[in-house]
């Protein structure tokens, strides 16, 4: 029998929930992680006694009562609700699009005004079939919430003018017509009291974690080690990218500490002109009510991504999509090693939503290991 039930590859919420899960049952396992920290991108710094969330803003939100209820089992919640702003032009504006939107752009105090107002925009400009991203937004909201909220900001996410980006990008622009700034819709959401460290901290428990390790670096010696792999890392550097590279979208993150209590009100507010090249500015400390003399702000600025950046967004085009479902094919085949988190499934996953798929990996993977075959068929 070898050291390590399993070997987990990334500390991510995946890997940790992973790691969690398989300990109840009584199995050892041990979590390596490349960064020199666990947590993967929900890890946050302690800076002037503030979390910073080091790998851009996380809001906790879900449908689902048995995951709020599980992530709470590990940490409290507060009462966050995510109500961004954003900046246009030095005009501030409400998100999502509702009434104070409607009000702040057009005057207009009831929600048939406001639907009035879009509709004549919609018809105005006469797009039956919207050939891409510019034209779908218009034809779903009009031109002046576009102009102004969405083509800068959008424009600035992807590096490409909105012209040439495909109309199915966006598929619903949702409005509300309330006064109703709360950004999800979600039945619950926050963010853990302490910081997302207590959630990770919490699931790791007394797991055995190696940091700043690579699986790469000494792949045969880790596989040698344990049972089994369960691997949240890129999923074509797993396979010496013999099919390609998939492509992904980066950001940059500048963080100042500024000598002031409160710096900007509010911990999202969004730039969505084109001209200012970073995307948003976060006031760390809203997320939780700081009162601590100073703040730490961030600007986060997209970017193209080479392989010495961090990979954030994949971009699940025609072509990467081809290329990621060569190497699924090829990982369904792995009979010790079990594939999970946004890295090794080329995908966005909400936090929520990785911690869900864990949960569902977890249950069949031990169903499988546990099914006895019926001696009698
Ligand atoms: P994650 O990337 O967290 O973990 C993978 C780990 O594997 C990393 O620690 C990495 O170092 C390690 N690793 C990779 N290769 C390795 C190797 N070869 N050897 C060793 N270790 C290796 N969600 C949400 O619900 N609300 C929000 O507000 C946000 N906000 C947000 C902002 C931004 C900018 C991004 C990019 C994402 C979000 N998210 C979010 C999504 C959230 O970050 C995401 O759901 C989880 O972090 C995914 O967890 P994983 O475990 O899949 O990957």
């Amino acid at each position: 029998k070898k050291e390590y039930d399993y070997l987990i590859v990334g500390s991510g919420l995946f890997g940790c929930v992973f790691a969690h899960e398989a300990m109840k049952l009584g199995k050892k396992c041990l979590i390596i992680d490349k960064r020199n920290h666990v947590g993967g991108n929900v890890y946050c710094e302690k800076t002037e006694d503030i979390n910073v969330h080091k790998y851009g803003a996380h809001i906790f939100h879900t449908n689902d009562k048995v995951i709020w209820d599980y992530v709470n089992s590990f940490v409290e919640f507060n009462r966050y609700t995510n109500s961004p702003m954003a900046n246009y032009k030095g005009q501030l504006f409400n998100l999502p699009f509702n009434m104070n939107t409607f009000y702040q752009l057009w005057g207009v105090k009831t929600p048939q005004e406001a639907k009035n107002k879009i509709k004549s925009q919609i018809d105005q400009a006469l797009i039956t079939t919207p050939a891409n991203l510019q034209e779908q937004a218009i034809s779903l909201v009009g031109s002046d919430i576009y102009e102004k909220l969405i083509k800068g900001y959008t424009e600035k996410q992807w590096g490409r003018s909105a012209i040439d980006l495909p109309a199915f990008i966006i598929k619903r622009l949702p409005v509300r017509f309330t006064y109703d700034n709360n950004y999800f819709n979600d039945k619950y959401q926050g963010i853990p009291i302490g910081g997302y460290n207590k959630l990770i901290d919490g699931l790791l428990g007394n797991c055995e974690v190696r940091l700043e390790t690579d699986y790469f670096n000494n792949r045969q010696q880790w596989n040698d080690r344990a049972e089994h792999t369960v691997f949240t890392g890129n999923i074509d550097q797993f396979y010496d990218y013999k099919f390609g590279k998939l492509e992904y979208r980066s950001l940059r993150f500048e963080h100042e500490i500024i000598d002031e209590e409160n710096h900007q009100g509010n911990a999202v507010i969004n730039y969505t002109e084109r001209d200012i090249p970073y995307t948003r500015i976060i006031e760390h400390k809203h997320f939780e009510f700081g009162t601590q003399p100073k703040t730490i702000i961030t600007k986060e600025f997209p970017e193209d991504w080479t392989p010495d950046k961090e990979a954030y967004y994949p971009i699940n085009d025609k072509n990467n999509s081809e290329i990621f479902e060569k190497y699924k094919t090829l990982s369904k085949s792995e009979q010790h090693v079990i594939f999970g988190g946004r890295l090794a499934n080329y995908q966005y996953y909400d936090m929520h939503q990785v911690i869900g798929a864990a949960l569902k990996t977890v249950s069949t993977h031990f169903a499988s290991l546990n099914a006895i075959p019926n001696p009698i068929s």
